[in-house]
């Protein structure tokens, strides 16, 4: 509960109407898409401006209050959940085109843009802002630069990372610092800017963002290919990705198809089922394309890889083809699974895979593992589905185990316990097996330089 001459001063800055105190106000802006943990802020402000984020932060400093930014509340790692009575300062309402710059190819924009809005931005200027995944409909720009999302285009366009050219961002002291300020070429030092991509609201809350935009992609072509195992995708991978400029390579197990099919209504891709599916998209940029592109079905068929494929004829089939892979995600929700977002380099996928299958094999036995993700970049979702039977607290606490495990394989391989869903509280105890003991200090020491009194979003990713 919030001391009354707090509350006025909030209201002071933001206005009565943009905080809120009612319950479900508060659960529906102290939660992300985790189920894990029960959102209990003290209060939601709705700051209009970056002048009001900083008068909140310079508040929440002097009454020693724990802020947690919030954005479109899609994260999936527990980072924007405020569970010990903090202030979540979302930042919806700061969602306008602030410029537009044609010769720099750039816009800035606030921070609580909606990201599929910046893509109808970039467009609407014969651009295009390649970073894309399920959530964009409803994921802001601000929190996909604070986790570095990256989505399905990674392996031609990279992660947010890749697209920030400048931010305007409030530090955990209260400073307003202008980082890197749209420049191609900056060579003057420390590049701050990166530190607050992927740094999850734990050093301050992002305002506005100066975004790069691309020239838009030729017509995409879709192939789905039915693969027989699990370690034909990456022969599957090497054989296209030698030949063609893929823009996308995933992979999803039959398992998610029959998941997405039956609850989505979509169409399976052919009759055939098989074990596996890979899903990979490249431009027409000319007919030869397309011609290579079938000479290297044939290689994968000849070789007993693929056992079946469809290669789209139209738009609408690419897209509908898109949603076989892209409603996953959503459709798995009914089962509130466990999440393991994990990534090795491409080269050690193989023997990778091989391990961690066995693993889960042996450690989940009785459960539902669903397999999906952006393998062409070395990025895996392992699901485990919650079992019917079992309370959330008692599943929760028979992944942990094996995430242990998973995590120790992990290191072996040299691999990302998060590769691209962030840290946040749920995978906070496992980041150890991807950082080593020297940079978890650092990270603390960089924290307390942009944070010194510890009030941005307090027990993300490490303690
Ligand atoms: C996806 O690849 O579909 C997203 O990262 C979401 C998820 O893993 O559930
Ligand atoms: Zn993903």
């Amino acid at each position: 509960m919030l001391p009354g001459p707090i509350i006025e001063q909030l209201i002071d800055i933001v206005g009565e109407s943009r905080l809120l105190l009612g319950d479900d106000d508060l659960q529906r802006f102290g939660i992300d898409r985790t189920t894990l943990w029960k959102a209990a802020p003290c209060a939601v402000v709705l700051p209009g401006s970056t002048a009001e984020v900083q008068a909140i932060v310079r508040l929440a400093n002097q009454c020693n209050l724990a802020i947690v930014p919030s954005g479109g509340r899609t994260g999936l790692s527990g980072g924007a959940v405020a569970k010990d009575g903090e202030l979540v300062v979302a930042l919806d309402r700061i969602n306008q085109v602030i410029e537009f710059n044609p010769m720099d190819r750039s816009v800035t924009v606030g921070a609580g843009m909606i990201t599929a809005k910046l893509q109808e931005f970039a467009e609407q200027q014969g651009l295009f802002y390649p970073v894309d995944f399920a959530s964009s409909g409803s994921s802001q720009i601000g929190g996909n630069i604070a986790t570095n999302a990256g989505g399905i285009k990674v392996i031609k366009y990279g992660m947010t990372r890749s697209w920030v050219a400048g931010l305007k961002v409030i530090n955990g002291a209260g400073d307003i610092l202008e980082l890197n300020k749209g420049l191609a070429k900056n060579n003057t030092g420390y590049d701050l800017r990166h530190l607050f991509i992927g740094s999850e609201g734990t050093l301050g809350l992002i305002c506005e963002a100066t975004i790069q935009l691309a020239r838009p992609p030729v017509e995409p072509c879709v192939m789905v290919l039915g693969v027989q195992d699990f370690a034909a995708i990456m022969d599957v991978l090497k054989c296209f990705s030698a030949d063609l400029d893929l823009t996308a390579f995933e992979f999803f197990s039959q398992q998610a198809l029959d998941k997405v099919t039956a609850h989505r209504g979509h169409a399976a891709p052919f009759e055939t089922q098989t074990p596996f599916y890979a899903l990979l998209e490249f431009e027409k940029t000319n007919d030869a394309v397309l011609d290579k592109a079938m000479a290297l079905f044939e290689v994968c068929v000849d070789n007993g890889w693929v056992l079946d494929g469809v290669l789209s004829q139209s738009l609408t089939q690419a897209q509908n083809l898109w949603k076989l892979r892209e409603d996953i995600s959503e459709t798995l929700w009914h089962w509130q699974p466990y999440k393991n977002d994990i990534s090795v380099r491409i080269s050690r996928m193989p023997d990778f895979i091989k391990e961690v299958d066995q693993l889960v094999a042996r450690q989940y036995p009785d459960f539902e593992i669903v397999w999906y993700g952006h393998i062409g970049d070395g990025n895996l979702h392992l699901n485990i589905l919650k079992p019917e039977a079992l309370s959330v607290d008692q599943f929760h606490a028979k992944c942990v185990n094996v995430s242990s495990e998973i995590g120790q394989l992990l290191a072996k391989y040299e691999g990302s316990v998060s590769a691209e869903h962030g840290v946040g509280l749920l995978k906070k105890d496992y980041l150890h097996y991807s950082r080593s003991a020297v940079e978890m200090d650092l990270m603390r020491s960089i924290k307390r330089a942009f944070d010194p009194n510890h009030i941005m979003n307090p027990g993300k990713l490490f303690d």
